[in-house]
């Protein structure tokens, strides 16, 4: 830590002992290493950083990458708070996880530990983020490699928040068209944007009918990674409700606002599209956004019309609030062009996963056990936790309509499967895991240091850490 600075950063397991020099400088009792304690020191020349904050990381035995994550946005708060502009951080003792594993946390917490959504603040201070950098000895270079993927990662994180945040006055369909078209300019990615005209004539009458009632029209949003001969094809499917009003089934006027947060599956395919092209992943990803906004009015579609969507499958709409899966069955059916190895959708879909789930898992369902598996592996890595429902053909049946092929509710109970148990019939025969996310895209108050209140860009992390997976 010999490095001149305002602030360095000392991480500390619980119970183990300080350098001679830290330990002069605080009392034993303040500076346990119990976990999220934090002291401040003043060296005053005895090292060369005028401050020395001092980080619980709890009992050895018990760091993984997501205590070392929220330590890291920890540390980046404080910074912010005294208005650093580059300080160092370092590990007490032998690092507790491989290098590679222990940078990328750091870097996705530094990253996302400062992260605010400031765009409508006029009085904002403009306070440059702190430059979080890792003094390791051994295993610097692994180290080095984990935060740039981490900083890649985690800005990706940043920009779904962004997009998750933005009012659904500036963040409309057509908001969503520009942003994959700059996107793609930017990364190189082959984007392709429907209007309404082009819908129309293609036929996707699940996205049409949803977005009927809106001034925003519709689009459908197609980013492509790589080619089909560089690797697997990887379909990413994104539930874009730029504002869900619930449309003629209306909902309450209590916390509406927060359904311009409706379009985060959309949000994480963003997100996750642009870390792919930056990691350069050897792999062919296909990024799908079904964007519409739901809104009631003379031209909006109704409880009882009978819809037919891109597929040809005709649905009964029996709640115009069921929105999501109706846009989805469009997307997820488009998907299944690219014959992919794997399709995973993500969607704000149902308050009932949130009734099962609270805030701290995303819903998963699937038709295939090995991508479940996957998902639930990335789930564990990144902190992004995913757990499984059954997904048996009863839930699919529920979902039948006497007069045409499909209804949008399935009753009451079990809200969350019967919502996969519809989207199942858009898939064919293709490995397809549905992620609920309704629970996890939006906190009111942060669960951890490196959330903040408001968009999660959840989703993110875990895409990447699933799409990692399919290389080599
Ligand atoms: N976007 C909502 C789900 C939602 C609720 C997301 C709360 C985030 C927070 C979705 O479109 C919806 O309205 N679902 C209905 C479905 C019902 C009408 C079958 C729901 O869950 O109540
Ligand atoms: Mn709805
Ligand atoms: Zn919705």
């Amino acid at each position: 830590m010999a490095v001149a600075s305002d602030l360095a950063v000392l991480l500390y397991a619980e119970g183990e002992s300080l350098p001679d020099v830290v330990t002069a400088l605080c009392e034993p009792a303040d500076a346990t290493g119990r976990w999220k304690q934090q002291t401040i020191v003043y060296p005053r020349g005895t090292l060369s950083a005028r401050r020395l904050l001092l980080i619980g990381m709890g009992k050895r035995s018990a760091i993984t990458a997501d205590t070392v994550r929220q330590a890291a946005a920890l540390a980046a708060q404080r910074a912010q708070e005294i208005k650093v502009a580059t300080y160092h951080v370092g590990f007490n003792g032998d690092l507790p996880l491989p290098p590679a594993v222990f940078g990328q946390a750091f870097a996705e917490g530094s990253v996302l530990g400062s992260y605010r959504y400031t765009r409508y603040k006029s009085d904002r201070e403009e306070v440059p983020t702190a430059n979080a950098v890792l003094l390791l000895g051994a295993g610097s270079d692994e180290a080095a490699a984990g935060v740039r993927r981490g900083q890649i990662i985690a800005r990706a994180t940043a920009f779904a928040r962004d997009l998750a945040n933005g009012p659904g006055n500036e963040v409309t369909p057509a908001f969503l068209g520009q942003t994959a078209l700059e996107l793609g300019e930017r990364l190189g990615l082959k984007t392709m944007v429907l209007d309404k005209p082009q819908l129309i004539e293609q036929g996707f009458g699940g996205i049409l009918a949803v977005g009927q009632g809106s001034a925003n029209e519709p689009r459908f949003i197609v980013m492509e990674y790589g080619s089909a001969d560089q690797g697997p094809t990887i379909c990413l499917v994104g539930k874009g409700i730029t504002f869900d009003t619930g449309g003629i089934s209306i909902k309450p006027a209590e916390k509406m606002d927060e359904m311009k947060m409706d379009m985060s599956g959309a949000a994480a395919v963003f997100g996750a599209m642009q870390a792919v092209a930056e990691l350069q992943l050897p792999l062919h990803v296909v990024g799908i956004v079904c964007a519409a906004e739901n809104m009631p009015g003379s031209t909006a579609y109704r409880p009882g019309d009978i819809i037919r969507t891109l597929s040809g499958k005709t649905v009964e709409v029996l709640n115009t609030d069921a929105e999501g899966r109706i846009v989805l069955a469009d997307g997820l059916f488009y998907a299944q062009r690219y014959q992919p190895a794997a399709i995973v959708d993500l969607a704000t879909l149902t308050g009932a996963i949130m009734v099962a789930l609270g805030p701290h898992a995303i819903g998963l369902m699937g038709n295939n056990q090995e991508l479940a598996n996957r998902l639930i592996a990335a789930g564990e890595a990144t902190a992004e936790r995913v757990w499984q429902l059954p997904l048996w053909d009863e839930y699919r049946e529920a979902m039948k309509s006497e007069i045409a092929d499909l209804k949008n509710t399935g009753g009451r109970y079990g809200g969350a499967i019967t919502a996969a148990g519809f989207l199942a019939a858009f898939v064919g025969d293709y490995p397809w895991a549905h992620l609920d996310i309704a629970g996890t895209a939006w906190v009111e108050k942060p669960n951890r240091a490196y959330q903040s209140r408001g968009a999660t860009g959840v989703g993110v992390r875990l895409l990447v850490e699933l799409l990692q997976g399919y290389v080599g």
